[in-house]
């Protein structure tokens, strides 16, 4: 059992504190950032929606040809065992798969040797500020690549949009490719426009968000007028609300875009009936597990 400042961590095997684990310099994801991820909500120690998280992995691993060197069973065990060999209570799982240590060529090693790794961190609960009066974001040209639904840990083109936010004192940036927006840096995108709620349809230029879609599973089921459908740059500022969502930052209220201040500068009716349903079915999920434990 360990502490949020030194966890045990799962590396290749082996369950380690987190100082002691290792990879070699030749690892493919330390070369060519030739790996994937998934980053997992843990309430009560209970991971949240794993299978749907899983399903993605596998569909990333597919897309870049990497075998799963797991079995869902497999996975489900190691992730329990990493949470359960930390003591605090919300965390944020982070796995990684790479194709492992290899000579430096371009061309995929002849035999499978993927790394695994497994980690948590204490998950970060958003501040009573957040909360309370949104954030602030930039739009930007997505300049990355045509697989944005694979979960790539090449992450740069994302970190350097996000970070401009940053320099500019929002909290995150955006994404705007040929008029439309289609997603954050590390976040999907919802408007509310005409009092009905829009997200982008799936496509290969977002993420398939886990959050983003517990939260159309919601709305239908509240019967909230919902659309996929484009949305472009101009609707952004003619929205009655933006929120930008995420395994660990769940539903955040975006209440200034650029310089347009969005619905006063107060998250609105809509937010704050989706994050009340969404942290119910938290509260659920934390309620079963303690029933079973
Ligand atoms: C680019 C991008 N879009 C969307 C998301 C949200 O996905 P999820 O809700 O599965 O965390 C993330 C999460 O990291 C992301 O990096």
């Amino acid at each position: 059992m360990n502490n949020s400042l030194d966890p045990i961590v799962y590396l290749n095997g082996e369950f380690i504190a987190l100082k002691e684990a290792h990879v070699s310099v030749l690892d493919r994801g330390f070369i060519f950032g030739d790996g994937v991820y998934e980053a997992i909500p843990t309430y009560a120690k209970n991971p949240f929606r794993l299978q749907h998280h899983l399903d993605r992995l596998n569909n990333s691993l597919h897309a870049i040809q990497i075998k799963n060197p797991l079995s869902s069973k497999q996975w489900h065990q190691l992730i329990e065992q990493v949470i359960q060999k930390n003591n605090f209570e919300d965390q944020s799982i982070y796995l990684q798969v790479t194709r492992g240590v290899a000579p430096r060529k371009h061309t995929f090693p002849q035999y499978d040797n993927p790394t695994v790794f497994i980690m948590t961190s204490p998950m970060e609960k958003q501040s009573l500020d957040v909360m309370e009066n949104g954030i602030h974001v930039i739009t930007l040209v997505d300049n990355r690549w045509q697989n944005c639904h694979i979960k790539s840990i090449s992450l740069l083109p994302n970190v350097l949009l996000h970070q401009q936010a940053i320099d500019k004192g929002a909290q995150e940036t955006i994404l705007v490719r040929d008029g439309e927006a289609t997603e954050g840096s590390a976040s999907n995108l919802f408007i509310v426009l005409n009092n009905c709620l829009i997200t982008p349809p799936k496509s290969p230029l977002l993420l398939p968000g886990v959050t983003r879609d517990l939260i159309v599973e919601i709305a239908h089921k509240q019967e909230i007028c919902l659309k996929e459908q484009a949305i472009h740059e101009e609707d952004l500022f003619n929205a009655q609300e933006i929120w930008l969502t995420s395994s660990t930052k769940e539903i955040l209220p975006v209440t200034k875009v650029n310089d347009k201040i969005i619905n006063h500068g107060k998250p609105g009716p809509y937010w704050h009936q989706l994050i009340s349903a969404y942290q119910d079915y938290i509260q659920e999920q934390r309620e079963n597990n303690s029933n079973e434990r």
